[in-house]
């Protein structure tokens, strides 16, 4: 079972990329056959999409296609989620508009809202009601907020955050558990089913 993780951020030292990284580990921590791999936007930032794009023989579809290819190689994914001024940041958004049902289409995706506050809903509010219609991606029902980013799943945590921490430790890992199982399920249901017509490519 193979997990691709986004860090949507693309600030250098980003909290979104550190939490993006315990989750692959928490991931991997699960079973040993499973295999996980990080797009953090922060080192890897791609060009913003245009209509190039939509051209096989493009130097930017050549660019892409890597990214593409680690996508379609994924069984699940999850997409971590700065909240920047009540949004979800640019450079996710971009990073979404380059899939395609060919990499993403019936697999789960868990949302994962990062906020340095008391923050972290609206971006996944705001993924919820976009950036699935085309690529046909499948948002689990349980997604995690992680609020109060700097105080938890760090290397070490100060006595006194204890607490919090840990919650959020054991709410990710529950959350984990259900991506697990709809990644089994969907493989399973993806191999059964040939839910991909050209003649709607579009969700519409
Ligand atoms: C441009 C920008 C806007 C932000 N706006 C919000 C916000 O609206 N709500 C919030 O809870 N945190 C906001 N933050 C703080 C982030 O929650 C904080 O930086 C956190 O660490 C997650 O972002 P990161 O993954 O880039 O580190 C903002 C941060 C930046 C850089």
């Amino acid at each position: 079972m193979r997990f691709f993780l986004v860090s949507g951020s693309h600030r250098q030292g980003s909290q979104s990329g550190k939490i993006t990284r315990w989750l692959a580990q928490a991931i991997e921590s699960k079973d040993p056959s499973f295999k996980t791999d990080i797009l953090d936007l922060a080192d890897d930032p791609l060009p913003l999409w245009d209509d190039a794009a939509w051209n096989v023989d493009s130097s930017l579809s050549a660019q892409i296609k890597p990214y593409k290819e680690r996508v379609a190689a994924a069984d699940a994914l999850v997409l971590v989620v700065a909240e920047w001024a009540g949004m979800a940041p640019a450079g996710l958004k971009n990073f979404l508009l380059y899939l395609s049902s060919k990499e993403c289409a019936h697999k789960p995706a868990l949302l994962v809202g990062v906020s340095s506050s008391r923050g972290g809903a609206y971006p996944i509010a705001e993924l919820r009601m976009s950036g699935y219609k085309n690529n046909r991606m499948v948002y689990i029902p349980d997604h995690l907020i992680v609020r109060d980013c700097e105080a938890v799943m760090n290397a070490s945590v100060p006595e006194e955050e204890h607490a919090g921490d840990a919650f959020i430790q054991n709410r990710a890992h529950y959350s984990l558990k259900a991506l697990i199982a709809y990644a089994k399920a969907l493989k399973a249901m993806r191999a059964e089913h040939d839910l991909l017509d050209g003649a709607f490519p579009n969700g519409q």
